[in-house]
């Protein structure tokens, strides 16, 4: 029996109806596999933020640090600005754990529609840098209020920084079908992407199985839409990565599916498994959230965790419910619940 702690932060809204559900499919997996999960519960999310004025106590981090990995819903609630549950939750966490690689898949699963009318082969991987870049806290305002008023903010590209997820990007490819797209715009910006451009090339050369590109962000924003199947991993800046994996994301079909891992590779930290999506106050309650992202997100964690074969047969459940079943929520055309969808994952796993 292998064992592993996980802190669970279903966070706000739908976050508490596909965090159950991510979880019934880890016990059932883990049941399979002898893998055992000791859970640690965690309420932290913006409505603790209302009643408590924070999002997670001050020693939040420390209560996380010694788990394998974090398991998150979604947090966002009316009346709780975005930059508040970001900046007091989710890149506190990246930046303590070094989470630098954000990883988000995008399949289109047999049974699902993509928004595009050639959606053949859409199967990639975004890797977005996720600790520096252009989300740095480096730069300021002047003259609040003044006709010369000013703001500044500074983009900051090290060389480990981008190194290691460029790594990251070409060593996944090299686990699948072997091409790298760098999403770059350095005509434009002509101090951080050419840099960004060169660390790629650099490391590009110890990797002579897999072909590389580059792409300014903008035509790739529209190859993306023209032609998706022809992308096997994308790695790009904070700021790229973040617009590249909506996109992605949306192509992919609904945001419900969309998984999403913040990744410390060298496991000195715990990492961090959340599905792309909000809290969805417009459905909240209702038992109809899809909980596909949640479950997916929960596959790549025992990727994560050294049991990748789990994994796998968690994702092949998920296409199989789409491809061979009526079986889905609403959001995907359905009347399924979240919770008889769940069952119906988990009876096809076994
Ligand atoms: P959202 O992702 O919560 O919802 C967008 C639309 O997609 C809604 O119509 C919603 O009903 C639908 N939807 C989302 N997830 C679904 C699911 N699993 N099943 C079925 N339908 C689903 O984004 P929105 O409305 O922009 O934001 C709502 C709140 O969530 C805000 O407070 C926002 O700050 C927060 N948010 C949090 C994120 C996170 O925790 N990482 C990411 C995005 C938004
Ligand atoms: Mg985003």
């Amino acid at each position: 029996m292998t064992k592993h702690s996980i802190a669970v932060i279903p966070g706000d809204g739908i976050g508490h109806e596909v965090t159950p559900a991510a979880l019934e499919v880890l016990d059932a997996v883990g049941a399979a596999h002898g893998i055992e999960f000791s859970r640690t519960p965690l309420d932290w999310s913006c409505e603790t933020y209302l009643r408590e004025g924070a999002m997670m106590p001050d020693d939040g981090l420390e209560r996380l640090r010694g788990h394998d990995a974090v398991l998150l819903g979604a947090v966002g609630f009316p009346g709780v600005p975005d930059h508040v549950s970001l900046w007091g939750l989710l890149i506190p966490i990246r930046r303590a754990f070094r989470q630098y690689v954000n990883l988000r898949p995008v399949r289109v699963f047999d049974g699902i529609d993509s928004p595009l009318r050639d959606a053949r082969g859409i199967d990639m991987v975004v890797v977005r840098e996720n600790s520096e870049g252009e989300y740095s806290e480096i730069g300021g305002r002047m003259n609040r209020g003044f006709p010369d008023e000013m703001a500044v903010q500074q983009a900051v590209f090290t060389r480990t920084g981008v190194t290691r997820v460029v790594d990251y990007a070409f060593t996944l490819a090299g686990q699948r079908r072997g091409r790298v797209t760098s999403a770059t715009k350095s005509n434009g910006i002509v101090h951080t992407l050419p840099f960004w451009d060169e660390l790629v090339a650099e490391r590009a050369a110890s990797f002579p199985g897999v072909e590389w590109e580059q792409e300014h962000i903008d035509a790739l924003a529209a190859k993306l839409v023209l032609r998706p199947g022809h992308f096997d991993v994308i790695v790009g800046s904070n700021l790229f990565g973040d617009i590249l994996s909506d996109l992605a994301a949306a192509v992919g079909g609904s945001i419900g599916i969309a998984p999403s891992a913040n990744l410390n590779p060298e496991r000195e930290f715990p990492s961090m498994f959340e599905p792309v999506h909000g809290s969805a106050p417009d459905i909240v309650g209702r038992g109809i959230a899809n909980p596909i992202g949640a479950i997916w997100s929960a596959a790549m964690m025992l990727d994560h965790l050294g049991h990748p074969e789990a994994g796998r047969q968690v994702v092949a459940a998920i296409a199989d419910v789409l491809a061979n079943s009526d079986v889905r929520t609403p959001d995907l055309g359905g009347t399924t619940s979240t919770g008889a969808f769940t069952e119906e994952l988990i009876r096809r796993l076994k």
